[in-house]
């Protein structure tokens, strides 16, 4: 029953990076395209559909079979699982900014430059890397 639960996670949180990595990406592009032409409107529905299709799903069930297995294996009070959950307490703020940032889009808004969204690309990577070393080596 566990094995399973981590398979459900482990697929789960790999949808949920992968929008996380590819969504900032799509805006680099989108961001320098004219309000109103058709590569504009074409970005739109990706980050609309990326968005709603995949990432979002995949966070709720990243979650759900994550706090699951926390609670089959009672992990509450280890350290490495307390950080963890702070670790991916952050990759949800950095999924509600990109809500944010597709309704922006959406709004034919021009908020940042491609060299904004180049950033914020980089800090699921590196909140993934800190997650994937808590929950493999456990140190404390
Ligand atoms: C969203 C909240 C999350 C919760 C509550 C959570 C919780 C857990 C728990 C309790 C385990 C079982 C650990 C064990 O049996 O030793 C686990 C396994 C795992 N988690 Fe998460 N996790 C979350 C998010 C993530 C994220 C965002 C990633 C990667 C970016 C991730 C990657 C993994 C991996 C790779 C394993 C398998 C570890 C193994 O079998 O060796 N988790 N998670």
């Amino acid at each position: 029953m566990i094995e399973w639960l981590k398979v459900c996670h482990i697929v789960s949180v790999i949808s949920w990076m992968v929008g996380m990595f590819y969504l900032p990406r799509l805006m680099v592009y989108h961001s320098d395209k004219e309000p109103g032409s058709d590569a504009s409107e074409t970005f739109k529905v990706m980050e609309r559909r990326l968005l709603k299709v995949i990432m979002t799903p995949a966070m709720m069930a990243s979650w759900f079979f994550g706090l699951l297995l926390a609670w089959q294996n009672d992990f509450w009070l280890e350290g490495w699982f307390v950080s963890k959950l702070f670790l991916a307490l952050l990759l949800g703020a950095q999924h509600g900014f990109c809500v944010i940032w597709v309704r922006e889009f959406a709004a034919d808004e021009r908020k940042h430059k491609a060299r904004f969204y180049r950033l914020a690309n980089e800090i699921p990577t590196v909140l993934m890397i800190m997650i994937i070393i808590l929950v493999e080596i456990q140190p404390f």
